[in-house]
C-alpha cells in the first residue's frame, strides 16, 4: 500500500504578503478554488492501494489543516504536530517512525511537498505507479523534472543507467548548487530538477537517515514516543523535539545514500517558488497580465497585479509584481522576486 506523507511545514515567504508565518501558502486558494493542501490531496485519488494520508505540520497551522482536509476529503487522515519546524529530513522521519510503531515499516511512503501544482495528474500518477516496485526492493525513488533554466532553488539529479523501463540510476544528487555549477548541469544534458516528491519504504528510509543522522532518528523516535495523541492530532513533544539537528532530506539522506533512483516526471510540474512562478502559471490576458480583484491598466504588459480591497490603477509600466493586502502591498520588478524572501527577513527584524 501507499501512505502519501504530506509535508505542510514551510513558510513560504517568498509569496509576501499574501502567504504569512500563520498562513502561508499551502493552505492559499492560488491556481484554483482549492487550496495548495487540498490540491495535492485530491491528485491522488484513483491510486491503487492507497492508504489515508499523514499530513506533518507545525502546531500553529493545526485547525487550518483540520479544516482543510475536511473539506476536501473524507479520509481520516493522521496529523503530525512539530512544536518547532525542523525541516523535511525530522519531518519525514516522523511520519516514519509513527508507521515503524504501527508495524507497518515496510509501507511504501510518497513524500509529497503541499504547495505544487501539477497539471496532468494522470501522469503523475502513472510515475508513482512505475516507482513503487522500486521501493519494494529497498530503493529510494526521486522524480526528476527536465531543467529549463540554471535555478538555484532546486536539488540536480544525474541520472545514471536506466536499471528498468524509465527508472534510472541517481549518478549523483547535489542540492542547490551554486549558478556556475546549476549552468555546467543544463549543459550537459544529463540533469534533472529534484522534484522534492519521494518515494520509498518508511523502513528504507530510516535505515538511509540512520547512516548520516542516527542521533536525528533517535531524537525524532523519542519525540514521537512522548508524543500526546489525542483524537484529532498527533502533537510531537517540544521539549525533546527542540533538540532534533535541522536538516533537509535532500542533504541529510539524498545527497549521500547509494540507494536512489529516480523517474522522470514530465506533467507541468511548477512550485510556485515565486511570484514570477505563480504569474507563469496562470492564464494571462491579451497583455500577457494577471489581474486579480479591482485593477485598471493602461499599457502595462506581462504583470502580476492583486488587489484585496483598493482600486488599483497602473500605467505604463511592464514586467512587474503589485500585491495588495490588508496590511502590506509588494511593488517588486518580476526579475527580483527571489529577493522577497530576505525583505520578508529584514522587516521581521525590524519589528
Ligand atoms: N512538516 C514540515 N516541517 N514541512 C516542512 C518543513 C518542516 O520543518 N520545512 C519545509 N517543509 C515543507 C514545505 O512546506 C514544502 O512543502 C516542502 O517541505 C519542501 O520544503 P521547501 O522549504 O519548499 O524546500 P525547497 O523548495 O527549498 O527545496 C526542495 O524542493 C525543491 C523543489 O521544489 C528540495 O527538495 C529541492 O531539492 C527541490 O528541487
Ligand atoms: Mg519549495
Amino acid at each position: 500500500s501507499i501512505v502519501p506523507v504530506i509535508l505542510s511545514g514551510g513558510s513560504g515567504s517568498r509569496l509576501w504578503p499574501s502567504s504569512r508565518a500563520l498562513y502561508p501558502k499551502q493552505f492559499l486558494r492560488l491556481v484554483s478554488d482549492k487550496t495548495m493542501l487540498q490540491e495535492t490531496v485530491l491528485r491522488l485519488d484513483g491510486l491503487a492501494d492507497l492508504e489515508a494520508p499523514i499530513v506533518v505540520a507545525n502546531h500553529e497551522h493545526r485547525f487550518l489543516v483540520a479544516e482543510q482536509l475536511r473539506e476536501c476529503t473524507e479520509q481520516k487522515c493522521k496529523i503530525i504536530l512539530e512544536p518547532v519546524a525542523k525541516n523535511t529530513a525530522p519531518a519525514i522521519a516522523l511520519a516514519a517512525l509513527s508507521l515503524e510503531a504501527d508495524g507497518r515499516a515496510d509501507d511504501v511512503i510518497l513524500v509529497l511537498p503541499a504547495d505544487h501544482v501539477i497539471e496532468d495528474v494522470a501522469g503523475f500518477q502513472r510515475a508513482v505507479e512505475s516507482g513503487r516496485s522500486s521501493c519494494v526492493a529497498g530503493k529510494l525513488v526521486t522524480f526528476g523534472i527536465v531543467p529549463s533554466a540554471p535555478e538555484t532553488g532546486y536539488g540536480y539529479i544525474r541520472r545514471g543507467e536506466e536499471v528498468s523501463l524509465g527508472v534510472y540510476e541517481v549518478g549523483e544528487f547535489v542540492e542547490k548548487p551554486n549558478l556556475e555549477t546549476a549552468q555546467v548541469y543544463i549543459d550537459s544534458g544529463a540533469y534533472f530538477w529534484n522534484s522534492g516528491i519521494f518515494m520509498f519504504t518508511a523502513a528504507s528510509y530510516l535505515e538511509q537517515l540512520q547512516r548520516n543522522e542516527p542521533e536525528m532518528v533517535e531524537v525524532c523516535r523519542e519525540s514521537l514516543r512522548n508524543a500526546s495523541d489525542d483524537l484529532d492530532f498527533i502533537r510531537i513533544d517540544k521539549d525533546e523535539f527542540e533538540q532534533c539537528a535541522s536538516n533537509s532530506i535532500d542533504y541529510a539522506v539524498m545527497e549521500n545514500t547509494l540507494e536512489a533512483v529516480t523517474i522522470g516526471l514530465d506533467v507541468g510540474w511548477n512550485d510556485i517558488g515565486s511570484w514570477s512562478a505563480l504569474w507563469q502559471q496562470l492564464d494571462k490576458d491579451g497583455n500577457g497580465n494577471v489581474l486579480r480583484g479591482d485593477v485598471m491598466t493602461r499599457d502595462v504588459h506581462n504583470s502580476l497585479i492583486i488587489s484585496e480591497k483598493k482600486l488599483i490603477a497602473c500605467l505604463g509600466m511592464d514586467n512587474f509584481i503589485l500585491v495588495e493586502t490588508d496590511d502590506s502591498i509588494l511593488l517588486a520588478s518580476k526579475e527580483r522576486v527571489q529577493e522577497v524572501k530576505k525583505i520578508v527577513e529584514e522587516i521581521a527584524e525590524l519589528k
